[in-house]
């Protein structure tokens, strides 16, 4: 039975890459994993008028809760779960205003992002199945080598330092800078995860880094003004955005690049690639930094008190 989790399914890219993950390549259990039981429940109507032969299954996931990180298997296999072929990690916050944290005291966007998803992977290792799948979304706002990325580097020097900006002289960073740094920390992740497949016990795992690039009309910026909001939808700023040589992208075809990494058979992409929605591209020189991956792999370990 061909079975994929994708975490925050029931919106945006992810809605729409567990609704292709049915359609297109005829999973047979599809499982959204979701913080909001009503809109959990919604996903799973409109998924299952579309495909009623495929089972979809919600399971309860805050990422922004360690405890609720930590229950994961137990939902899972309550839910029947006893094998995964693919994990997409695709849940993502962006904040504005003063940060925040999560129920452990992590700053949310850091917490959520990538916090969360590291414990996620590491709890359900033993739980993919043979060759399964690991593909972690980011952004292409990591790298300020690129319009995506140049107006707001990320800022990712120590990992407990943006872990816990209020404990330390770090300066506090706008929130579309923890966002970006957050995407830096999933591009991070990926390559370490990668890296350390045969040390982890999963040698025969392929782990993916996605990048969508920018898809305008999901629901990444409702915490934002309204006004930004409606900017952001608007024709004239798409069209600026292309301009200035960001790649636009719809949110069918971002979504399509993220199941066919996470189920299509003939896959031709080697393990460890950065994926910009159908094609193979260079991440940034920062996270192609072996020491920075360590640095972000030991810290969140000891973070998370999980071994590193
Ligand atoms: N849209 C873009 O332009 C763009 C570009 C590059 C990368 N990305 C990445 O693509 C991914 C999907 O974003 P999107 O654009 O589809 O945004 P979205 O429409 O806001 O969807 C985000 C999903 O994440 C879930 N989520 C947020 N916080 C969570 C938490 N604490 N625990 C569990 N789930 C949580 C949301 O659940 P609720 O519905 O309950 O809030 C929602 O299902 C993100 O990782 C984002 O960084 C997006």
């Amino acid at each position: 039975m061909s079975t994929y989790l994708v975490t925050g399914g029931n919106a945006g890219l992810g809605f729409e890459c567990a609704r292709q993950l049915a359609s297109r390549y005829a999973a047979e259990h599809v499982v959204i994993a979701c913080r909001d039981p009503t809109r959990a429940a919604q996903a799973l109507e409109l998924f299952r008028a579309q495909a009623p032969s495929v089972r979809f299954t919600a399971v309860s996931l805050d990422l922004g809760s360690l405890s609720s990180v930590r229950a994961i298997e137990a939902r899972l296999r309550e839910a029947g779960v006893v094998a995964l072929d693919a994990i997409v990690l695709n849940a993502g916050v962006q904040t504005f205003g003063p940060p925040t944290a999560t129920e452990d005291g992590f700053e949310t966007t850091f917490g959520v992002n990538h916090l969360g998803h590291y414990l996620l992977t590491r709890l359900l290792l033993p739980l993919l199945a043979p060759d399964a799948r690991v593909v972690v979304v980011a952004s292409g706002t990591h790298d300020p080598a690129t319009t995506d990325g140049r107006f707001n580097p990320p800022r990712l020097r120590e990992t407990r330092a943006v872990a816990w900006p209020d404990r330390g002289d770090t300066p506090t960073m706008a929130g579309i800078v923890r966002y970006t740094t957050s995407k830096l920390a999933n591009v991070l992740f990926a390559y370490a995860l990668h890296g350390r497949r045969a040390e982890l016990g999963r040698p025969d795992i392929a782990v993916y880094t996605y990048d969508p690039a920018a898809v305008p009309g999901t629901g990444l910026v409702r915490g934002w003004p309204s006004w930004i909001q409606r900017l952001w939808r608007s024709a004239i700023v798409r069209w600026l955005v292309a301009r200035l040589g960001t790649r636009i992208s719809t949110i069918e075809a971002s979504a399509l690049g993220m199941a066919r990494l996470a189920a299509e058979p003939a896959l031709d992409v080697a393990s460890g690639a950065y994926v910009q929605v159908d094609r193979v591209r260079e991440s940034s020189v920062e996270s192609r930094d072996p020491g920075k991956q360590d640095e972000l792999w030991t810290s969140s370990a000891a973070l998370l008190g999980v071994p590193s």
